[in-house]
């Protein structure tokens, strides 16, 4: 069995020995490909009503052996990050493996010298340059676990962050580049801060030489350390299931779910599923459009393609910056061989001219990806037409920031593309679909899209709070892992993911729970409660309405959406801002108060001829109510 699919055949064997086997298969990739400062004694073991999942257990490692110190035979000149930065006219900065163990270790070493060890949080709060990644690499080398928070978060979110895992120690820049924006992030960070006692030490990388205000007792550029220190760094010897990182999703309540990724069976499978889903050969350059803030960056820009002796880019800037041809002309310039991004940037860019892609040869691409939200069948042919000369193949991954790595795609060439379905699971992925009453569904079938066994790179648990990891993805279905999505399965066993069946908005690919934007909507002086849905949108996919209720009669309506999107910007951050405020008069309640907001999703959607049933409601004449004002307010 060889750890790189290459026809159907070998997908189908791998698919049966996996689901047979699955300690002899696992166990047979993760020897032959990785590192192990010692084997381990147990390939797996789980129980789903705790839950608890082990991999690889008793093996010892460290991930970034695997990342770099072994490309140092065999490809320490080879580049393995390229930087394009957001200004165009500024040169791409090419690291190879050499250049990129040393930085790591150098940057590990002023970690330690800040007093970070084994098993202590470091938070990452920086924009898309090269010290993101080293500072992620230099945390996994001396076992500091790094939850890196997305640079577009507001410093509440931050502080909701550092406060959760209890970071000691923060590392930011003075700004950051962003198409024709500059971030200010130490300000922001500062902010946060202000409710973080527990951050003894902030590191600053210089990046845009913006002014900023360093405090002594707790601030430093971290240029002077990397430069006195030793390139030299032994890697810490890890347990496999010690942990590697936190990230942050959203969830159903205001308070974000840390999950937590440990790191013998996530390095396997990021690695697996990189070398498979993108068919990487030697000499190609991979590029991933996503931030490392996000779990496709950590799994696709940093660890999947490092463990594979990748060459990976790293896109500081925006697809429309300085223009709509920015993505187009960085796969001429350095002959891109897979590409992958998000449907939100696809549809974004199939609605400017032709001229900004025909304008750049884009022979060198083979594999195209898209991620994070479902790809409507217009987007994929634009892509499949446009992008990939009709040929290229696209493969359509579903995953999660809880699974780690892909779990549902076609492998490029090797499992045909069917627009808008994910396809057919990975080997060692045993999905089902289930009913409302639990049952297995067979054959064609749609329903709660769920995973019946564990896999290497499933998140262990929510970080502080392993009741709420069983209750929210162990409890649904029992004996099974509950991923919040719906599918439909067809008569091929490929899958068409349908969208999030819970509280989560997939706004231009960024998972958005209601509820913090409702507790931060509810902060608003004339609103006395509020729910927020999502609604069709033809770029991201999906935006957010609220539906309010006003303290008073006399609402004042204009600037009412500019004030509640200053408070989300403030707490969430500007991605969570609504496009549309609905004034109502009451929502529409079960009869344990919980919102429908199956109800409010159709009023959204204007759908109001086909509501369903209604009557198990609390207030069914609600309903009617909202529309009457709606068509009023038209
Ligand atoms: C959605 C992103 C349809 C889904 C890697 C999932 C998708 C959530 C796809 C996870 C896809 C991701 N087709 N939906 N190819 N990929 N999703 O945690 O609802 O940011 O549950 O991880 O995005 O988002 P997250």
């Amino acid at each position: 069995m060889s750890y790189h699919i290459q026809s159907y055949q070998q997908y189908q064997k791998d698919c049966l020995q996996a689901k047979s086997d699955p300690g002899q298969f696992w166990d047979v990739i993760a020897r032959d490909n990785f590192v192990w400062r010692k084997p381990w004694h147990t390939t797996f073991e789980f129980d789903f009503s705790i839950p608890e999942v082990k991999w690889f257990e008793g093996g010892q490692l460290n991930i970034t052996e695997n990342c770099l110190d072994r490309h140092l035979a065999d490809r320490a000149l080879q580049t393995a990050i390229i930087f394009e930065p957001n200004n165009p006219q500024s040169e791409a900065e090419h690291i190879n493996y050499l250049d990129l163990h040393q930085r790591v270790c150098r940057f590990a070493n002023v970690l330690k010298d800040n007093g970070v060890v084994k098993g202590d949080r470091v938070c990452i709060y920086l924009p898309m340059i090269p010290e993101l990644a080293i500072a992620v690499l230099a945390c996994a080398r001396i076992g500091a676990i790094h939850s890196v928070v997305f640079a577009g978060f507001s410093s509440t979110a931050l502080a909701t962050r550092i406060v959760d895992c209890n970071a000691k120690l923060v590392v930011t820049s003075d700004g950051g580049f962003r198409g024709d924006k500059i971030l200010d992030l130490k300000t922001i960070v500062d902010k946060a801060l202000e409710d973080c006692a527990m951050v003894e030490a902030v590191l600053l990388v210089r990046r845009t030489g913006n002014q900023v205000v360093l405090r002594p007792d707790r601030d430093a550029w971290i240029e002077p350390q990397l430069e006195s220190a030793s390139h030299d760094c032994p890697a810490e010897v890890m347990e496999s299931e010690d942990p590697l990182f936190i990230l942050y999703t959203s969830g159903s309540t205001g308070q974000p779910k840390g999950m937590m990724h440990t790191t013998g069976g996530y390095m396997v499978y990021s690695a697996y599923t990189f070398k498979n889903y993108f068919q990487y050969t030697d000499g190609n350059v991979y590029w991933c459009t996503a931030d490392i803030g996000w779990i496709t960056g950590h799994s696709y820009i940093v660890y999947g393609p490092l463990l594979n002796g990748a060459t990976t880019v790293m896109f500081e800037g925006v697809p429309s910056y300085p223009d709509f041809g920015r993505f187009w002309e960085i796969v001429e310039k350095h002959k891109v061989t897979q590409f992958y991004t998000a449907p939100t940037a696809i549809r974004a860019l199939a609605k400017q001219p032709l001229s900004f892609v025909n304008s750049h040869d884009l022979s060198s691409l083979k594999v195209l990806g898209t991620v994070g939200e479902p790809i409507n069948e217009e987007a994929w042919q634009w892509y499949h037409e446009h992008i990939g000369g009709g040929t290229t193949p696209i493969t359509d991954t579903w995953w999660q920031t809880e699974t780690g790595g892909i779990m549902i795609a076609n492998l490029p060439g090797i499992i045909a593309a069917k627009p808008t379905f994910a396809t057919k699971p990975m080997p060692g992925i045993q999905v089902v679909l289930k009913s409302e009453d639990s049952q297995s569904l067979d054959g064609p079938a749609e329903g709660s899209l769920c995973i019946d066994f564990p896999w290497p790179s499933m998140a262990r648990t929510i970080w502080g709070n392993h009741s709420r990891f069983k209750e929210t993805y162990f409890s649904a279905f029992q004996g099974c892992y509950f991923t919040g999505d719906g599918a439909i399965r067809d008569d091929q066993g490929n899958y068409r993911i349908t969208g999030r069946v819970d509280d989560v908005i997939i706004v231009s690919g960024h998972n958005l729970g209601t509820a913090p934007i409702e507790d931060a909507i509810n902060e608003h002086p004339e609103i006395a409660e509020s729910a927020v849905v999502g609604r069709h949108h033809d770029i991201k996919g999906q935006s957010l309405c609220g539906f309010v209720i006003p303290k008073h009669q006399n609402l004042e309506v204009s600037g009412l959406l500019s004030g509640v999107n200053v408070l989300i910007s403030d707490q969430i951050g500007p991605i969570a801002k609504l496009d549309q405020i609905l004034i109502v008069s009451g929502l529409p309640k079960t009869r344990s108060g919980k919102i429908m907001r199956r109800i409010l999703r159709k009023i959204a959607a204007g759908e109001t001829d086909h509501l369903g049933d209604i009557s198990t409601l609390l207030n069914p004449e609600v309903v009617e109510e909202i529309i009457s004002q709606l068509n009023q307010s038209k």
